[in-house]
């Protein structure tokens, strides 16, 4: 087994016109911009970036046109799930030649890689923040993970798991979290699930999983541990994970920080 870099990314909110969602920075395109030019700059790309929904902010073909167009100098296997600012047919239409959505009414898929197993699950519902994921998604997924023991990354972007904060767990993955949590504990392969929707990078454990929360150029929460409270905004640097596979199988995930330009609409 040899050395394999996995990137995670998350929420790029990437609009063609100005921002539908309130914190969006206006400049989203050009924070995701600085991000893939990171990406690229580094001593050691990743072999393959993930990007855990919520990769348009509004969803119109123009906006994933400029997202095809900002991902489109990275060389390497880019796969993307929806998030709740995602629309799936626009999303098809722009990722549907790279990725390989199977289901005809979700942008669910699986992709093998060497030594490694990519499978995407869309947990979004059309109009709502929350996510769920039905009884066929869960039943489609249990039957992928009997099929191999290579390590999984599991993208989803509502996570299943407690953020912490109430209002982020009310607007999480609200159904299917439960029977998800029964498949990954008796999975024979290993998961690892990565998740976005929260803008505020943490990593946790799950089900038997390594889990986390991918960060967001488009905007980002700082630390907050009043449970009742929103935190604040803030510009500190993003935040993504580059996950290491060694040789011999073991995983580390290494934190990347990039510091983006301030904000000028923050108090
Ligand atoms: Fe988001």
């Amino acid at each position: 087994m040899t050395d394999m870099l996995i990137a995670h990314l998350s929420d790029l909110h990437i609009s063609a016109g100005p921002p539908e969602t309130a914190p969006v920075r206006r400049d989203a395109p050009d924070m995701a911009r600085l991000v893939v030019a990171d990406l690229m700059a580094l001593p050691q790309r990743p072999d393959a970036v993930l990007i855990t929904g919520d990769v348009a902010d509004g969803g119109s073909e123009a906006d994933y046109a400029l997202v095809r167009q900002i991902l489109a100098p990275l060389p390497m296997p880019v796969f993307v799930v929806p998030g709740n600012h995602d629309q799936r047919g626009p999303m098809r239409a722009a990722f549907g030649t790279t990725v390989p959505y199977a289901a005809p009414d979700t942008l669910q898929f699986e992709a093998q890689l060497p030594g490694v197993r990519i499978i995407g699950l869309d947990s979004l519902v059309p109009g709502r923040v929350e996510g769920r994921l039905d009884a066929a998604q869960l039943d489609w997924l249990q039957e992928r993970l009997a099929t191999g023991t290579d390590p999984v990354f599991l993208m989803l972007h509502h996570p299943p798991f407690p953020t912490g904060n109430a209002h982020w767990d009310a607007s999480a993955l609200r159904d299917g979290g439960e029977r998800l949590g029964q498949i990954l504990q008796a999975s024979p392969a290993p998961v690892r699930l990565l998740c976005g929707h929260v803008h505020q990078p943490f990593h946790t454990q799950w089900a038997g999983c390594y889990a986390s929360v991918g960060g967001s150029p488009a905007f980002q929460y700082g630390f907050g541990f009043d449970q009742d409270a929103e935190p604040a905004l803030t510009d500190g640097p993003y935040a993504w994970w580059m996950h290491h596979r060694r040789e011999g199988g073991s995983f580390a995930v290494h934190p990347r920080c990039l510091a983006l330009p301030p904000r000028d609409d923050l108090p």
